[in-house]
């Protein structure tokens, strides 16, 4: 990532930067099928430097990223997920159970990178500004720098998935977490195995596209 440089021009954003943007936005995509391609921690790096440019509540920046790279952690995160995607699975009856069953609902096993991204609790950056009505909002902000990466992992060529079918105390136990950092998202990076414009949710039948009359209410 370039240097920020306060005194810097802002960029004249054309319209074929912006055209770049909305396809970046399509592409975008939930990915579970990764090569096993490893990925240069440089660029996880650079990608964890890209999600802190993310608004936060009162800049307070509370988003903490883990690599879990040590082999009987990641297999104890399988181990979590397995267990929890089973019990979700007992939610569900006839058709509803048999399509569950046959989601790929996490790339934990092929996935070269395992970032857990958790949101610290017990910061003090930002002083409470913005959060006194809505704690909720230090949160809301791990889920933008969240964001932030998973685009721009994206335009790099990167997939990520996010699974958060897991218990999160079980995982802050095996992570060795803080008590006060909460997880947010634990998310699979790597390549993809394939590009797609539509989510896999919808190519399997799970859940269509909402009405454009649903998702914008004018009041
Ligand atoms: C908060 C959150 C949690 C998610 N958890 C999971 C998950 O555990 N497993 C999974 O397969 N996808 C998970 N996803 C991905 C969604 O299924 C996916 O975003 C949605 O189906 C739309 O697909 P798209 O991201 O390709 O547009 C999650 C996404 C979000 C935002």
């Amino acid at each position: 990532m370039r240097r920020i440089d306060p005194a810097a021009a802002p960029p004249d954003f054309d319209g074929a930067f912006v055209q770049s943007l909305e396809d970046l936005f399509k592409w975008r995509r939930d990915v579970r099928r990764f090569k096993t391609d490893s990925v240069s921690p440089a660029l996880i790096d650079e990608l964890v430097a890209i999600a802190a440019l993310a608004p936060s509540v009162g800049n307070s920046q509370p988003w903490r990223f883990v690599s879990v790279e040590t082999p009987a952690r990641r297999e104890a995160v399988i181990a979590n997920f397995a267990a929890c995607n089973a019990a979700a699975l007992q939610c569900y009856e006839g058709e509803r159970a048999a399509l569950y069953a046959k989601l790929k609902l996490a790339g934990l096993q092929e996935a070269p990178v395992h970032l857990a991204a958790f949101c610290d609790h017990a910061t003090l950056a930002g002083a409470g500004l913005g959060r006194k009505t809505m704690p909720e909002t230090l949160d809301y902000s791990v889920v933008a720098a969240i964001h932030t990466f998973w685009l721009a992992a994206r335009a790099r060529g990167l997939g990520l998935g996010w699974v958060s079918i897991l218990d999160p105390a079980a995982l802050a136990e095996t992570l060795g977490a803080p008590p006060d950092w909460k997880l947010v998202a634990y998310l699979c990076v790597g390549l993809p195995q394939e590009e797609h414009q539509d989510p896999e949710l919808e190519r399997q039948q799970w859940q269509p596209h909402i009405s454009e009359h649903e998702r914008l209410l004018r009041v």
